[in-house]
């Protein structure tokens, strides 16, 4: 026998060595919400992803959770868009909606909601636009807050910016504080890199830019110490949680996020990972299950707290 060798023998004897091991408690599960009954709408660049009425929904949340994912983040895609993002904070809006039912329901089911204005205005930005064009950072604070507090008096547990405006956190905090929501703490979306894996969730979400890009407020992928700071900046602005998205092509940032940091940190196993592995086993390029588990244990090794991805729904096939 030689000292020091693997012990690899059986699968039993691997998985009783396993440094990682991931299960469906570390997954959370994205929705997208669309208004009125019965809708159901398959995502063409996403296999098994659908956009869904909040009817649907509501049974596929009692599947999900018969399989042990008991976390969600929900999305909304309203029908009418337009300059003010009206439809994101109205009250009845899309997503406060779907939290008042759901967490009526399924108490035990922890909601988290994105806020962000992509899926809400007509031109796609993240943020209201200046007459320049160009993104209104300050101007779009207010309206994030507002929809922030819409969600959590519905009862959202998490509320998850994921807009990259500087300054959000604060203005959040301070919003949901104002008005007694001291207890809903905040995930903050904090080192999110203007990342070509989105282009999937684009379609999803029909939140594509109309014009332009998100460059100027997402993340260089070129940097890592802007994510130290960006996450220091949230952190101290409020945030409880963080986030760094996508995951894949970002490890080292978790894996940062994670030795530096005291908190939480989530990964987002975004929708062109996704999709990339549905691509590969579509074409008969590769095996799905194997992907998918070998991806989520890579995104869990680096440090991931818990991860997002669209892979949750169907991890109990996956882990078989
Ligand atoms: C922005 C948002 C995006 C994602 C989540 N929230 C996309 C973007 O910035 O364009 C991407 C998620 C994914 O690709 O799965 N509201």
């Amino acid at each position: 026998m030689h000292r020091g060798r693997r012990l690899r023998g059986s699968e039993q004897m691997r998985s009783m060595v396993a440094e990682t091991i991931v299960s469906p408690a570390d997954l959370i599960q994205p929705y997208f919400i669309v208004e009125g009954n019965n809708r159901r709408e398959p995502i063409e660049s996403m296999p098994g992803v659908e956009r869904l009425s909040l009817d649907l929904l509501l049974d596929e949340l009692r599947d999900l959770q018969s399989h042990g994912v008991d976390k969600v983040i929900l999305f909304g895609v309203p029908l009418h868009k337009d300059k003010k993002a009206t439809s994101a904070w109205t009250k009845d809006n899309v997503v406060e909606t779907a939290v008042l039912k759901i967490k009526q329901m399924y108490p035990n089911l922890l909601v988290i909601v994105d806020v962000c204005l992509c899926a809400y205005t007509d031109h796609g930005h993240c943020g209201h636009l200046l007459e320049t064009g160009e993104v209104d950072n300050d101007g779009t604070l207010e309206t994030l807050a507002k929809v922030s507090l819409s969600y959590a008096r519905a009862g959202a547990d998490v509320i998850a910016p994921s807009d990259m405006m500087d300054g959000r956190i604060g203005a959040i905090r301070q919003t949901l504080d104002a008005h007694g929501f001291h207890h809903t703490p905040i995930l903050s979306y904090a080192a999110k890199y203007a990342s070509a894996f989105y282009g999937p969730f684009r379609d999803a979400a029909k939140s594509s830019p109309q014009k332009g890009n998100r460059r100027t407020y997402q993340m260089d992928p070129a940097n890592a110490k802007e994510a130290y700071r960006e996450i220091s900046s949230d952190l101290k602005e409020g945030a409880d949680m963080v986030m760094v998205k996508p995951a894949l092509a970002y490890l080292d940032i978790i894996k940062m996020a994670k030795d530096k940091f005291a908190v939480p940190v989530f990964a987002y196993n975004v929708s062109g990972e996704y999709s990339m592995v549905k691509a590969m086993a579509k074409l008969g390029w590769g095996d799905e299950k194997a992907l998918a588990l070998e991806m989520l244990t890579s995104i869990k090794r680096a440090g991931a707290s818990r991860i997002i991805t669209y892979f949750a729904r169907s991890f109990h096939d996956l882990s078989k």
